[in-house]
């Protein structure tokens, strides 16, 4: 694994979340990993700029502003809004944090777009693109759902999200289906732009071989690169987004724009401090992306390949995290998997970094993690209650009620080397990206501490030799003022609490790991400790789980068809009078057709043994074409009081089992003539 050391600037950058959407535990993978790196390099007194922003544009954001029928700008603002407060919150703090709406990134994109078209590496070509011919229209990217040619599972129109994974290009997709009216889409030719990404094949592979970051990103991409590289469709047909050079119907594909992004915030942190921008994307300062696994194809190929035939440098690093998952289903909003970060964890109580200390040290960075309340809970309440709080608040509370203030005393060379030999491996480890490793060599620091403190016995020294016994403390001391530069980077706003504990008015955050080899200062006065870090208890977890599991729950019965309603909860029980009062009868079907003005309704006339037949409106044109409906035994409730329905007056109520995205009209068993009654 390559690291980044030097002694030039760096820049870091995070996975632009979409704005279309809450915080869930799966971005924070990406985020709190980078910000907990961002603090080493800053411990390392290295110079480094951390931006992110947004990602506004694509079909997602315009669908959903869609269906909730406000404009896209309004609903990329609300959730920009939330991420920003989310991340702060959590501690991630960056130092610009844009959107990619903002002007420097539609202009920063406009120059690399006629760059790439000046250089030739950018076509026009006649490809089939799904259309709906019932919504008249074009359907880019999400507005459009079918099969994955390359491996047969459910996609969606650029991704193949459930299956292989694979970037998909349009008109790839197999068996097209609108998503807006769900009717069958078909393909129709239409003129777009294509990137020449297969002329830069030999640069991708050098480029690869020399990456650094994590090695499944590097890997994964080589894989691909070497498979084959076909020419990239950069346009699209939309209105929202950053518009093609020239042509007013199109705009740029989204990750595009999005990458760009990048560039785009590191101006704006130049602009609002006076930094240099162009020491990263045009010079040979290095930049380090922190992204999830999902989107490994897009910054090691798409990306890269961008960047060098417009001339601009191309990252240095790609740190790719394992996908967060919950019950082995990888998150996903819009279907359900999903632990929110507000709802479901700052809202109940949690100390943000509980959360930054479980995704950091629960297992390797690349690895997949499967978000566990119980492993949440062992984790903090062994180890960083356990082992670190309990560690520096016996050591804290003794020398405050003992002796008051930092005791005299020599530091042993030996926990000088114990201290500084743990200091190097964090700090190797958190260069390499193996924010564990890290984590679980300071929490050793803390084991050692608590035995130290243990065999050293302080509370019999203190009764027979006070100055060996101040030693001893001055010792701890020493410790733990390591120990709080270590954690700061994992669990930032408890080390501030700490760092104040031990005596220090110095600001934590930029303090350096060469501090921890800096005495302390025998005399300085000290507090009452609090309490840094409280178990959690077991009801509190099976609370959570409770929570997590009824969503998970929910989400798989609307995967299964079954609405989360029905199968989470039971109607209250009722008397049989109250059945009583429902008429039910068998009818038959006589004519049906659609209701014009609604896409849901048919006209029904149902022969229920009377002289005239009845007239009832049903929601069922989705479900049921007019003509297969005729001659139709049914279950129909009469004695529902009528109702107008679009302008048409239904005189009854027909029954059907209803699961959502399948619905069945009840029938019977045998044949029975109309009027029959049903008990
Ligand atoms: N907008 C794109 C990224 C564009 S970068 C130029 C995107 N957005 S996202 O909101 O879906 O994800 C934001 C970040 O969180 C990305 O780094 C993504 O990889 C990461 N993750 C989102 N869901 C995740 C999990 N379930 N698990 C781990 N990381 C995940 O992708
Ligand atoms: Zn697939």
């Amino acid at each position: 694994m390559s690291n980044i050391t030097s002694d030039k600037a760096v820049l870091v950058t995070c996975g632009l979340p979409y704005a279309n959407g809450k915080a869930h535990v799966g971005h924070l993978r990406t985020y709190i990993p980078a910000d907990i790196y961002v603090r080493s390099l800053k411990k390392n007194s290295q110079e480094v700029t951390f931006v992110c922003g947004s990602d506004t544009h694509g079909t997602p954001i315009v669908v959903n502003a869609e269906e909730l029928g406000i404009t896209p700008t309004e609903l990329v603002s609300k959730y920009h809004v939330h991420f920003d407060e989310v991340f702060k919150k959590m501690g991630v703090i960056f130092d610009a944090f844009g959107t990619t709406d903002d002007d420097t990134n539609h202009r920063r994109t406009l120059d690399i777009v006629d760059r790439l078209i000046e250089k030739g590496y950018v076509y026009p070509k006649t490809i089939e693109i799904a259309y709906c011919p019932q919504c008249d229209r074009f359907l880019p990217d999400r507005y459009v759902a079918g099969t994955c040619p390359h491996c047969g599972e459910k996609a969606r129109g650029d991704e193949c999200d459930q299956g292989c994974g694979k970037h998909l290009e349009p008109g790839e997709l197999k068996e097209p289906v609108c998503t807006i009216c769900r009717g069958p889409a078909e393909y129709k030719e239409q003129e777009h732009f294509f990137f020449k990404l297969s002329e830069f094949k030999d640069f991708l592979l050098e480029h690869l071989e020399n990456l650094g970051g994590t090695l499944n990103a590097r890997n994964y991409a080589l894989g691909w690169v070497k498979q084959e590289l076909t020419d990239w469709c950069i346009t699209r047909n939309l209105e929202w987004g950053v518009r093609f050079p020239d042509h007013d119907e199109l705009v740029v594909y989204v990750w595009v724009d999005a990458p760009i992004g990048y560039i785009a915030f590191t101006e704006q942190w130049a602009e609002a401090t006076g930094g240099d921008w162009e020491k990263f994307w045009k010079g040979d300062c290095p930049i380090v992306h922190f992204i999830g696994g999902d989107i490994i194809y897009h910054h090691c190929i798409f990306w890269p390949a961008m960047l060098k035939g417009a001339d601009y440098s191309q990252p240095s690093a790609v740190v790719a995290s394992g996908m967060v998952k919950i019950e082995d289903k990888t998150f996903s909003k819009s279907r359900g998997y999903v632990v929110w970060v507000e709802e479901d964890y700052l809202d109940h109580g949690f100390h943000p970094d509980l959360l930054r200390y479980y995704l950091a040290s629960y297992t390797s960075h690349t690895k997949e993690v499967n978000f566990s309340w119980k492993i949440f809970q062992d984790k903090i309440n062994t180890e960083l209650v356990g082992v670190f709080g309990n560690f520096l608040y016996r050591n804290l509370l003794f020398a405050y009620k003992n002796f008051g203030s930092v005791p005299e005393g020599d530091i042993e060379p030996e926990v000088m080397e114990k201290i500084s030999s743990t200091i190097e491996e964090v700090r190797k480890a958190n260069s390499e990206y193996e924010f564990k490793k890290a984590a679980d060599t300071a929490m050793a620091l803390a084991s050692y501490g608590n035995s130290y403190f243990q065999s050293s016995e302080p509370w019999k020294l203190i009764k027979e030799d006070r100055d060996a016994c101040g030693k001893v403390v001055r010792n701890c001391m020493q410790i733990a003022k390591a120990l709080v530069l270590l954690f700061e980077p994992m669990t930032p706003g408890s080390m501030e609490v700490a760092w104040k504990q031990i005596g220090m008015d110095s600001d934590v955050h930029t303090a350096s790991y060469d501090e921890a080899s800096v005495h302390v200062l025998s005399g300085t006065e000290l507090m009452k400790p609090e309490i840094l870090f409280t178990k959690i208890e077991d009801e509190k977890i099976a609370e959570m789980e409770k929570i997590s599991s009824k969503r998970v729950k929910a989400a798989m019965a609307k995967e299964a068809g079954i609405k989360e309603a029905e199968i989470m909860e039971y109607k209250a029980e009722i008397e049989y009078d109250d059945f009583a009062k429902l008429d039910i009868r068998v009818g038959r079907i006589v004519t049906a057709e659609k209701i014009k003005k609604s896409k849901k309704l048919l006209r029904l006339q149902v022969d229920i043994g009377d002289d005239e037949p009845r007239q009832v409106v049903a929601g069922l044109a989705e479900h049921y074409k007019p003509e297969e409906m005729i001659g139709k035994t049914v279950n129909i409730l009469v004695n529902l009081k009528p109702v107008k329905l679009c302008g048409v007056e239904s005189q009854g109520m027909l029954l059907a089992a209803d699961a959502g995205e399948r619905v069945s009209l009840l029938t019977t068993d045998k044949d029975m003539d109309p009027g029959s009654c049903i008990r």
